[in-house]
């Protein structure tokens, strides 16, 4: 028997492909302010949060902005992403996702998505994977964002399962350390040079050996 009593999932860049469109719609935000900002900066801003990112993005460019233009500014990038995202359909999920879900709760796991993105509710819906989980985390109700444990505790504490007894899968390095910081079993899905912390890295999603992984 696995030692593994849950399963939980980032969203961007693990079950849905919406990493591009975050990409995207910072790297319309910068071009508006002047910024330059690469794929590679874009890296360092995978699973941070929303004004976490655009500090991250300001600082690239050299800039401060008050309190109120950073909200304006935070918003002005959502907008471009929920453009970005308003067809997002079950086609958008990654290869493998709802399998892996899928295989994660035959295995008798309880499954949760610990995101950062406060949109996570309606992108699970509109990839039709709402459903599946039994607890998605509240990003906005979380004191501090990864690479912080809050989102995965607050994971494990509503599943009921102890840190130990949880898997947990991210694409994002400041993911991985999150996973890593509240004590749980961390898989990489991704470039294993970005994401060498975990215990075991995928290049992708439709990659992963669950049956290995229960056993480990
Ligand atoms: C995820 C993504 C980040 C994104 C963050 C906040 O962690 O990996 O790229 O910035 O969510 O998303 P939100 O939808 O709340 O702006
Ligand atoms: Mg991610």
């Amino acid at each position: 028997m696995s030692r593994f009593e849950a399963a939980i999932f980032d969203l961007d860049g693990v079950l849905v492909d919406s990493a591009k469109a975050h990409f995207a719609a910072w790297r319309r935000l910068a071009d508006e302010l002047g910024i330059r900002f690469t794929e590679r900066d874009n890296e360092a801003l995978k699973g941070v949060d929303r004004m976490g990112s655009l500090r991250m993005i300001l600082d690239l460019g050299g800039r401060g902005f008050d309190e109120t233009e950073m909200v304006a500014l935070a918003t002005r990038k959502n907008g471009y992403y929920l453009e970005a995202v308003a067809h997002m359909s079950p086609a958008d999920q990654l290869p493998g996702a709802e399998d892996l879900v899928r295989s994660a709760k035959a295995a008798g796991l309880r499954c949760a998505v610990a995101s950062a993105s406060r949109n996570a509710p309606l992108l699970l819906d509109r990839a039709g994977l709402a459903p599946l989980f039994d607890y998605v985390a509240d990003a906005g109700a979380v004191a501090r964002g990864k690479p912080a444990p809050d989102i995965f505790l607050a994971c494990s504490d509503a599943l009921d399962a102890p840190p130990a007894a949880c898997l947990a899968f991210e694409d994002a390095a400041a993911g991985i350390d999150a996973i890593i910081a509240a004590g749980m079993f961390a898989v990489g899905i991704g470039d294993p040079l970005v994401l060498g912390r975990a215990r075991v890295v995928y290049r992708e999603t439709a990659a992963v050996d669950l049956a290995a992984l229960l056993s480990a």
